[in-house]
């Protein structure tokens, strides 16, 4: 069942109580239904996906997405069939399409209404689990979920403030400069809880403070993947994955693995950015997978 929820003010969010134990026959100490074929296949420490048509690719819907493939082999890695998938800031929902996908329950919030229902809407009915998307500030999911029934937190938050400006399009030359995005701001919303507005120092705590609350929702042991890039601002590299890594460490997170996403198969087109006399890397050709897990109880 997909579902669109937007909470009464008034009566303050509900616990969801949404499925979220295994449905497989795998041993309990197994970490994912994978073969040992296909558990091969994803150490790799580089990874690349191609976009199929489900996903969203038009700006105007939602400007910043990752693809389902992306969100697939996570959740396949990190999770059971039946288990319960956390997506904070879910934006399209294209967490909850893979989950689906991959029969798994799964549960996304988001700040915007018009974002819950295009998540909505890319769902289909399904029998064998339930995605539901959520219209509230990620600062108060601990209430709607019981401690321990997440299996996996997956998501890809608001880059700090970086895509608060107009797109000058540097790194194209020509005709390619002035396309559909040149100076457009392609932030979220300027709606005040929006972390998409803050600059990176007060948007990394806010973060820590988030991911703080979603720790006891979390199975000691799992995992929570966080995918950013880092940017470039007035010509200095912004390191937003180093500001998260300290942000989820000070919440008790552990950093277990940094992938790699490999962009170079769908970035349009490499420009002359800074040649001859400046190197600089293409931002857009390679991303972040932040590997994290609440670390696993001692006795
Ligand atoms: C990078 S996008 C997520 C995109 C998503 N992975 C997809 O494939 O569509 C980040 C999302 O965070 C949302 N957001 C920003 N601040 C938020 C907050 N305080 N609580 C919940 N969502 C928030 C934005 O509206 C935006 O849709």
């Amino acid at each position: 069942m997909a579902t669109a929820v937007a909470p009464d003010p008034a009566a303050g969010p509900r616990r969801l109580g949404l499925p979220h134990r295994k449905a497989c026959d795998c041993p309990a100490h197994h970490l994912n239904c994978l073969t040992a074929k296909e558990w091969i296949k994803a150490q790799l420490g580089v990874w690349q996906f191609s976009y199929e048509r489900r996903d969203i690719r038009d700006k105007a819907l939602h400007p910043a997405t990752y693809p389902i493939a992306l969100a697939r082999r996570c959740i396949e890695l990190f999770t059971h069939r039946g288990e319960l998938v956390l997506d904070p800031f879910v934006g399209s929902g294209t967490t909850l399409v893979a989950a689906q996908d991959a029969e798994r329950n799964a549960v996304g919030f988001d700040l915007q209404k018009r974002y819950i229902d295009l998540s909505h809407s890319r769902l289909t009915p399904s029998s064998t689990s339930q995605q539901l998307a959520v219209c509230d500030d990620a600062r108060n999911i601990s209430r709607y979920l019981e401690a321990e029934t997440v299996s996996l937190i997956l998501t890809s938050p608001p880059y700090a403030n970086l895509l608060n400006r107009r797109r000058k399009n540097k790194s194209r030359r020509g005709r390619e400069r002035k396309n559909g995005q040149y100076l457009k701001v392609e932030q979220y919303s300027q709606d005040p809880r929006d972390l998409g507005l803050l600059p990176l120092e007060a948007y990394a705590a806010e973060m820590e403070s988030i991911f703080r609350s979603m720790l006891p929702l979390l199975r000691p042991g799992a995992h929570a993947v966080v995918n950013v890039p880092d940017m470039w601002w007035e010509g200095e590299r912004v390191l937003i994955h180093v500001a998260l890594i300290r942000a989820l460490q000070s919440a008790g997170y552990e950093v277990r693995n940094i992938i790699i996403w490999d962009r170079t198969n769908i970035v349009n087109r490499l420009g002359i950015f800074g040649w001859p006399s400046n190197y600089i890397t293409m931002g857009v050709t390679f991303e972040y997978l932040l590997d994290f897990i609440r670390p696993p109880a001692t006795a």
